[in-house]
């Protein structure tokens, strides 16, 4: 199998990018959302590439959020640190939101999966987060069915944080798992 590269997407990736999303997944997106992505947080815009040919790509924006789960004051299925500790945390993220990392959509075309692409992709994700944005943390949505996404995300130490019932447009639940880089 050829050697894949991770670089920037450029403005000229997006109908690629947008055909791999049509692909690969059923949330799908206009082009001017793309583009606003790339204009705005385009560190963290990555595509995935094999003898020039586009098979994956990772896009985020940065929030400026207070967001209760995030912060731990809902449900965590899994949790980390102590009570107090969260708490705390709450507290003061409360007066003061924080920068957040959103990891918008992810995808791997079928046929290059399982050779380290996704991982690559989500590895320059969290890189541009922690350096570039400096956000506090970085949280997603999955569908709760997504074994592969599940653990490539777990595997980079992203935590279920709470379900979201019925956040799919066809009814099903979301997890937002959470990982946090301070
Ligand atoms: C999720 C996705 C991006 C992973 O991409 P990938 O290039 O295959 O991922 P990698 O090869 O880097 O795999 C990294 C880890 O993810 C996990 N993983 C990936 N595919 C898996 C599978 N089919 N079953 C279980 N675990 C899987 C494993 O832990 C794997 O590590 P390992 O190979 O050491 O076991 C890819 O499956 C995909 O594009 N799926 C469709 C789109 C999608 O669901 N996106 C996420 C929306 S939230």
């Amino acid at each position: 199998m050829a050697e894949f590269t991770v670089r920037r997407a450029r403005e000229s990736d997006i109908p690629e990018v947008m055909r791999i999303n049509m692909e690969t997944l059923p949330e799908n997106y206009w082009y001017g959302f793309y583009k606003h992505l790339l204009d705005n947080w385009g560190e963290a815009f990555l595509v995935a590439e094999i003898e020039g040919k586009l098979v994956g790509y990772a896009m985020s924006r940065v929030e400026e959020q207070a967001d209760p789960v995030l912060l731990g004051l809902t449900v965590e299925l899994e949790e980390e640190g102590s009570f107090l500790k969260r708490i705390v945390s709450m507290l003061k993220s409360l007066t003061e939101p924080r920068p957040v990392g959103h990891l918008v959509s992810i995808a791997v075309r079928e046929q290059y999966r399982r050779m380290g692409v996704g991982s690559r992709l989500l590895e320059g994700t969290i890189r541009a987060m922690m350096d570039v944005y400096k956000t506090d943390s970085i949280y997603l949505e999955v569908r709760i069915s997504n074994i592969p996404a599940i653990r490539l995300y777990e595997k980079y130490g992203f935590r279920k944080a709470r379900i979201i019932k019925g956040y799919y447009s066809d009814g099903e639940d979301a997890y937002v798992m959470v990982k946090r880089l301070k």
